[in-house]
């Protein structure tokens, strides 16, 4: 099979590394992709959201799945272009994309189907969440928990175009729940946490992810069920019936209150970086679950996944995600692989063999650990191979999850 992988991040890499190791693969391509992928597979430079672009790319190289990475393509229709020409897709079209595309689209059909979600307010008062309506790579979102968080708030929002959401705040853990999913098909991907705020401790903005780890304590096959009876199934009912059946990354970004479960928001692709942490525990052909679903058939499918723990750190630039970092030269990614940590590339350049920097989030360290204590040490230890000038990298990935674990309370 051949497979064209569109996006440039550390999920595509992830997703990359991952489809390599199927016994059907024939050849991988990637759009633009970059240097980690350039190992696996062909880049070509046409952009993620070049819908003409991946369409001439596509024919030229008789592509037979397209997999979309990031959510750009994907609420811009680029899935829809592809399918009418005949080529097969794993994403959604943009009526679904919708979910991700727009705050007050989701909110409207979680009502409809159902779905425990944050309340609306009318007003904005703190304690309380503002939510710019449209696509901003996480970073649309202000938590207000007091007078002054709100005002600031208030003016940043007024930088994104749409409406603001108002919504409650909601107090507990996060919990990202990924489901492959095929119109009303699913197939459930492990359990996985990010961390959204920039600092450790929580501090700070919202970035697009910092880290993440799988499984998570508490988190079950029960309860996953569980979850997608509640969330993602009525969600998946409720757009196959209005006409826009889901193919592609069902992801429900899921609070855990003392209410009970309520969703925080839907992404319409696999996370960054959960897929970082979710895939190296993934057995399986993955590639074989996305050309299925692709298909519109997931049958009887099942994919497996390793008792072994997960955890994901991201290097990201100094500034990140008020800025990024070009062109400084990185440095120990061949050392932190041989303690056998495995580096995803994000926003790295290659120039004249000098592998550099080129975005605010560079780099994914994942291991692997009988524990997440111990996936928690290896991942750190790898991440402490690499450097470039201005690294950095949050320090409590998982802590809390791993003290759990070791039975110290989080
Ligand atoms: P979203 O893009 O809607 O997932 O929001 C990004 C992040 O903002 C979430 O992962 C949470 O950390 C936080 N967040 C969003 N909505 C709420 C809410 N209603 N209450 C508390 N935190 C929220
Ligand atoms: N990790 C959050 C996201 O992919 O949106």
């Amino acid at each position: 099979m051949k497979v064209l992988i569109v996006g440039s991040g550390g999920r595509e890499h992830a997703l990359a590394w991952k489809l390599a190791q199927s016994p059907r693969l024939g050849e991988l391509h990637a759009a633009p992709g970059n240097p980690g992928i350039a190992a696996l597979g062909n880049c070509h430079p046409v952009r993620a959201d070049d819908g003409e672009g991946l369409l001439a790319l596509a024919h030229a190289l008789a592509i037979d799945l397209v997999v979309v990475g990031p959510e750009v393509p994907l609420v811009a229709g680029v899935a829809d272009q592809l399918r009418h020409a005949g080529t097969a897709v794993f994403g959604p079209g943009r009526e679904a994309a919708m979910l991700e595309g727009s705050k007050s689209f989701a909110k409207e059909l979680m009502l409809a189907a159902g779905v425990p979600t944050a309340k609306d307010l009318s007003e904005p008062a703190w304690p309380c969440v503002v939510k710019a309506d449209g696509l901003a790579a996480g970073k649309g979102v202000f938590v207000c928990p007091d007078t002054e968080s709100l005002s600031r708030a208030l003016r940043e929002v007024e930088g994104f175009p749409g409406k603001p959401v108002f919504e409650e705040l909601l107090v507990g853990e996060e919990l990202s729940m990924l489901v492959l999913a095929a119109g009303e098909e699913t197939l459930a991907l492990a359990p996985a946490q990010d961390f959204k705020r920039a600092y450790d401790g929580d501090q700070g903005p919202n970035t697009g992810g910092m880290g993440s780890y799988s499984p998570v304590p508490g988190i079950g096959q029960s309860e996953v069920e569980a979850i997608l009876e509640q969330v993602h199934r009525p969600v998946l009912a409720e757009l196959n019936d209005r006409g826009h059946p889901f193919i592609g990354v069902l992801y429900a970004g899921l609070m855990r209150t003392d209410e009970g479960l309520k969703v925080l928001e839907f992404n319409v692709r696999f996370g960054d970086p959960e897929t970082q942490a979710i895939l190296p525990r993934l057995e399986g052909d993955l590639l074989e679950a996305l050309a299925a679903a692709a298909n519109g058939d997931l049958g009887d499918l099942k994919l497996g996944v390793s008792d072994q723990a997960c955890v994901t750190v991201v290097l990201a630039a100094g500034n990140y995600p008020a800025g990024s970092d070009k062109g400084s030269p990185i440095t120990g990614i061949a050392a932190a692989e041989e303690t056998g940590a495995i580096v995803f590339q994000a926003g790295t350049a290659m120039r004249d063999e000098t592998l550099l920097t080129s975005g605010g989030r560079v780099l994914n360290v994942s291991a692997l650990g009988s524990t997440i204590a111990e996936a928690r040490e290896r991942a750190y230890a790898a991440c402490e191979k690499i450097s470039w000038e201005g690294m950095r990298y949050r320090t409590d990935i998982a802590l809390a999850s791993a003290k759990r674990e070791a039975g110290e309370g989080a």
